[in-house]
């Protein structure tokens, strides 16, 4: 996998951001978060947008972003949204890119800990019920990356990323 971009997937909570990060750090390349991206693009971040403008919009937007993305060679590490590997033509784009995804298995409880403490607004995971519909929902296609990886509560980003790059 030498050359191959990495693309982190996952619900939300799961890591995907950290993980990115150190497995950037460890490789001594750029990460690129999605969300990020899209709020730099679009002037607002994927929350506002989707409240603003509705999930179907934002899914527009995040696909748009991931294709401009996906077409830069300066970043190895990509982190995705929540829902992005969730829709086929953003793992579509992915496959045909020739990157390495790699799902990050979290629990649901640890998911919504992380969701219910986090600043950034997540509209569509307003309360557990909602959430655990959701997580369940997704597990079917986040089966669908290269490489799947349960990440536990004590497993640190650091060791994440060291299980990725030892593959
Ligand atoms: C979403 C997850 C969010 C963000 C948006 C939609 C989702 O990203 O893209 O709120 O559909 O699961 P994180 O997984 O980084 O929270």
């Amino acid at each position: 996998m030498n050359n191959r971009r990495i693309v982190i997937v996952g619900f939300m909570g799961s890591g995907k951001t950290t993980v990115a990060g150190a497995l950037a750090r460890q490789l001594g390349c750029p990460m690129t978060d999605l969300d990020s991206f899209i709020a730099e693009r679009e002037g607002r971040s994927p929350a506002e947008i989707i409240q603003r403008s509705g999930e179907p919009a934002f899914r527009q937007i995040e696909t748009e972003a991931l294709r401009e993305l996906l077409e830069r060679k300066d970043t190895r590490v990509i982190a995705l949204g929540g829902g992005t590997w969730a829709i086929k033509v953003n793992r579509a784009l992915v496959a045909e890119r020739d990157c390495l995804s790699v799902w990050l298995d979290a629990p649901f409880e640890l998911c919504w800990e992380r969701i219910v403490s986090a600043e950034t607004v997540r509209p569509l995971a307003p309360d557990r019920a909602t959430a655990r519909m959701l997580y369940d929902d997704r597990r079917s296609t986040y089966q669908l990356s290269d490489r799947q990886l349960k990440v536990e509560r004590e497993d640190s980003p650091t060791i994440v990323a060291d299980t990725i790059l030892n593959w």
